[in-house]
């Protein structure tokens, strides 16, 4: 009896002392990500912004994070009620119907092959080391 109560109590011991570890090797904190805002249709200057996103944290949450870290990043989206949020503008250029302009996403993984993700900022889960390229062009 002593002995089956020690054991148990040493395997909640054990799976006390584990489970902080398997648990925070499973929720990893946070992974860098690099924005690349390029307008394909004017002279502007590319601007780079780095970051850390969220494990398994949506594109949207690393812009907002990006837009409260600095004054040089600026964007606007709209919920559509189907496919969710899409990107407007940004830092106060928008896409335009008339115009045949929109903001493009497309994403640099770390091995370089340049990407058109099938989602929207809303939905798009970064990968470590990804360079997403918002591209202003015409379609
Ligand atoms: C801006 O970024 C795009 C996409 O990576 C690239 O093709 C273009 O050459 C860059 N422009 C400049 C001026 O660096
Ligand atoms: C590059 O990485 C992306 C995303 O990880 C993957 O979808 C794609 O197939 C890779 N391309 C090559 C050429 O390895």
């Amino acid at each position: 009896m002593a002995f089956k109560v020690a054991a148990l109590l040493s395997t909640f011991t054990l799976i006390y002392l584990l489970a902080p570890l398997v648990f925070t090797s499973d929720i990893q904190t946070s992974y860098p990500i690099s924005l690349l805002v390029y307008n394909s249709l004017t002279n502007q200057k590319n601007l780079t912004f780095n970051t850390d996103i969220a494990y398994r944290g949506i594109l949207l949450g690393a812009m907002r994070k990006i837009q409260a870290a600095t004054n040089k990043f600026r964007f606007k989206i709209k919920e559509d009620p189907n496919y969710g949020p899409f990107l407007v503008s940004v830092n106060g250029v928008a896409g335009n119907d008339a115009k045949h302009t929109y903001w493009e996403l497309l994403v640099k993984p770390q091995n370089g092959t340049i990407i058109r993700p099938d989602v929207g900022v809303g939905c798009y889960i970064p990968n470590p080391y990804d360079t997403v390229i918002l591209k202003f062009t015409k379609w």
